[in-house]
């Protein structure tokens, strides 16, 4: 009896603390109903602090005395975490003492810089990135930020785009792999884990495809091609839990995409049932005026909320305009509470309603800042990233014990030549910790090698001045290593290029020294894919570095001398000339398909050019080799609701442990629609030593068959279908059949 009274009090208690704790969504509710409209409208506005600015500035000298007022709900660029914690006690003085939300580009690290997000890519691995965006949010969410505008999860098919450098690459499944990973990376086990922050997927939708790869371009496109290619990797955000996304400058099919009902209300908000908040990109409401689809920045506000942007970052638009156009009854109420209640709701997630400083930590800051631990990560990352393009002499990886090595080239010593477009600034951080190529050699063989070094050239000029120099260095040594490429803001935002070439004078220096006669290495520094020809053809060892971030000099000497086998694979088609763009693996067969480079008489082709790429999608060499062999399909037929196991065994056949990444792509063959001449379905990346064999399996269900069909219904159709696996898009190495049957 005494027994059952006690449980009886006890779950008394327990409902009574149960009925007292109030859902997130409950707090909303009750804090919504306080705010006056001008509260409310003020959650929506976002500036900047004065650093970093990516378009124009809104003169706006009140605004401390708007934080103050409860006008502000959120800054973007302020750093440091006494900074955000000044800001943010400027929020305490106001009514209703509704914390700021305080966002930043975190897109390839915070004060530890990985490799650009493209070059990251080039690992294909999963595992890595997550490592990385996990880094970035614990050094970012230690100085009071809650929230990174990353991943940029835009499909690209343009290397002359400058943007790029931010995201995954061509590949609509590895991309979308990869936005999930970045995703998770970033937002750790939950918001409102002191070391995560909200991630923000952009930019939505479509902006990869601008025209003429030119930046802020329109896009044009049709529904299968937004559904099949370009959205997945927003989807895939939305199911790894992406906190908020961001709209984006372009227009779509005519409608900018700020402005974009279907975009963000029928596609992310209905159909995908997105509950956090969509921020427009910079000034992007107010840029719909020249877009010519808004007639003033009245009418911005209420297309943009109408529409589904629920943050105006720096266009000032909803603060000018939304609280006079609900009393105007030209928009309803309902409408911007919707907006408000999205973002408040955030803002209770991360905790920032029990203690609004929590994140900005001077201590931890300074803890996370110098974490060595990040280090070590960021230089396997980096090593992970780079792409062995050829080696044919074998001349990598380079001895340890040679005698003198010429280091040459304008990318060899600048630190900040590592860090590329994106970084935070490093003027803010001290730049010393970043090893520059120079120093990474250092560090790896100083000791025992004599070290030359000249410039050569500049980067983007036609002065040869340099070259003796370099040429008599370079006739001193074993061997010469040339670091050549794209200077660190030649790519990145509002950085397309028509020539996508290697700037200045850097090809003819190699040009000199290859007459020495001596064994040289090429490293290629660049945020996209570059078009070097002649490199291509006449030198014999060219290592893709891109732009790898604060361990770049340790991570490039770790590959050249073969403490780390080389396993990056291109995430973007290299292609042999500008005028082949957009170039990419997985186009269509068309009715006139030519079978080699020489067959060109009225088939699709040019007549100047082969339409085979320089390097293709998923390419990369290793220092040793891999055979592919006894492939095998648990059935040769099966129907909808059935999966065939695919094994294969993959050996080490060469002198080094490595990595291989295996890619597994299919065609279907016979469709409603014209399908793609091959998709990448799946991969793995898998290590194995000197000599070992590993048994290998993929399993094809029918989500991997399916695809968009003539109804634009998401579906597979029954027919035969070719598997392929191999070593990249081109390099297939085991082929078999199988069909669907009704
Ligand atoms: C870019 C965004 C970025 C924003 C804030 C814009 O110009 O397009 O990707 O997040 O600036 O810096």
């Amino acid at each position: 009896m005494k027994h059952k009274i006690t449980t009886f009090v006890l779950l008394f208690i327990a409902s009574n603390v149960f009925s007292q704790q109030k859902t997130i969504d409950e707090k909303v509710e009750e804090l919504l109903k306080k705010m006056t409209i001008e509260e409310k409208v003020g959650q929506l506005n976002q500036y900047t602090n004065d650093a970093n600015p990516t378009g124009p500035l809104v003169i706006n000298p009140n605004k401390q005395e708007e934080i103050k007022k409860g006008l502000l709900g959120s800054m973007l660029n302020v750093m440091g975490a006494d900074r955000t914690r000044k800001y943010q006690e400027l929020a305490m003085q106001s009514r209703l003492k509704i914390p700021l939300l305080f966002g930043l580009d975190v897109i390839h690290g915070y004060k530890t810089t990985f490799p650009i997000p493209l070059a990251e890519a080039a690992s294909w691995d999963l595992e890595a990135i997550e490592k990385s965006a996990r880094i970035a949010a614990i050094e970012a969410s230690a100085t009071g930020i809650h929230w990174t505008f990353a991943p940029m999860v835009d499909i690209s098919r343009d290397p002359r785009w400058g943007r790029v450098m931010e995201g995954a690459g061509e590949d609509t499944y590895l991309g979308s792999k990869i936005a999930f990973a970045r995703v998770k990376g970033f937002q750790g086990d939950k918001l409102g884990e002191l070391n995560s922050v909200m991630a923000c997927a952009k930019h939505f939708a479509a902006y990869g495809a601008a025209v003429g790869g030119r930046d802020y371009n329109s896009v044009d496109m049709s529904d299968r091609m937004l559904w099949e290619t370009y959205l997945p990797p927003f989807k895939a955000a939305v199911d790894a839990g992406a906190a908020t996304f961001m709209n984006s400058f372009n227009d779509l099919n005519g409608i900018p995409a700020t402005g974009n009902k279907y975009l963000q209300r029928d596609i992310l908000k209905g159909k995908w049932n997105f509950k956090g908040f969509v921020v427009s990109d910079w000034g992007s409401i107010g840029e719909m005026i020249p877009h010519g689809f808004a007639k003033d920045s009245k009418d911005a506000a209420y297309k943009a909320i109408t529409a589904g942007s629920d943050m105006d970052m720096e266009s000032n638009a909803y603060r000018n305009n939304l609280a006079q156009l609900v009393k105007e009854n030209k928009i309803s109420i309902d409408i911007v509470d919707d907006a408000v209640r999205r973002i408040l709701r955030k803002k209770f997630e991360l905790g920032l309603f029990d203690n609004p400083f929590r994140y900005s930590d001077v201590e931890r800051q300074k803890a996370q800042m110098n974490n060595p631990e990040h280090t070590k990560i960021a230089r396997e990352v980096a090593a992970k990233s780079i792409v062995l393009l050829k080696n044919e002499k074998g001349i990598l990886p380079l001895s340890k014990d040679l005698k003198t090595i010429a280091f040459i080239g304008p990318m060899v010593k600048p630190k900040r030549a590592n860090h590329g477009f994106w970084a935070i600034d490093v003027k803010e951080i001290d730049s010393s910790y970043i090893v520059s190529q120079w120093e990474g050699l250092v560090n790896k063989i100083g000791k025992k090698s004599k070290l030359l070094y000249a410039k050569g050239c500049g980067i983007n000029n036609d002065d040869k001045s340099g070259f003796k120099e370099a040429i008599d260095i370079a006739n001193q040594s074993d061997v010469v290593i040339v670091s050549i490429g794209e200077r660190h803001d030649m790519s990145g935002e509002a950085k397309s290029r028509s020539t996508i070439n290697i700037p200045g004078v850097q090809e003819e220096l190699v040009k000199e020294l290859q007459k020495t006669g001596k064994p040289i290495v090429v490293l290629i520094n660049a945020g996209r894919p570059l078009v070097f020809n002649w490199l291509a053809d006449n030198m014999p060892t060219i290592v893709y570095t891109w732009w790898l971030g604060s361990e770049a000099g340790n991570a490039i000497a770790d590959v050249l001398f073969g403490d780390y086998n080389p396993s990056g694979k291109l995430p973007m088609t290299f292609p042999r000339s500008e005028g082949q763009i957009p170039l990419y693996y997985n186009h269509f067969n068309t009715g006139r398909p030519s079978m080699n480079d020489n067959d060109i008489i009225y088939k699709s082709t040019y007549i100047d050019s082969p339409n085979s790429p320089k390097f293709p999608f998923g390419y990369g060499l290793s220092y040793t080799s891999f055979q592919y062999a006894d492939l095998k399909l648990s059935k040769s037929a099966i129907s909808k609701n059935e999966q065939i196991v695919v094994t294969m065994n993959l050996t080490n056949t060469g002198k080094y442990d490595g990595a291989e990444v295996v890619q597994l792509y299919i065609k279907d063959k016979l469709g409603s629609v014209v399908r793609p001449v091959k998709e990448l379905k799946d991969f793995q990346k898998v290590f194995l030593k000197a000599g070992e064999t590993k048994n290998i399996t993929f399993t094809i269900d029918n989500s991997k068959l399916s695809f968009y069909n003539d109804k634009l219904v998401f579906d597979s159709e029954a027919g035969e279908f070719e598997l392929m696996i191999g070593t990249s898009s081109e390099d297939i190495r085991l082929n078999a059949n199988f069909e669907l049957v009704d």
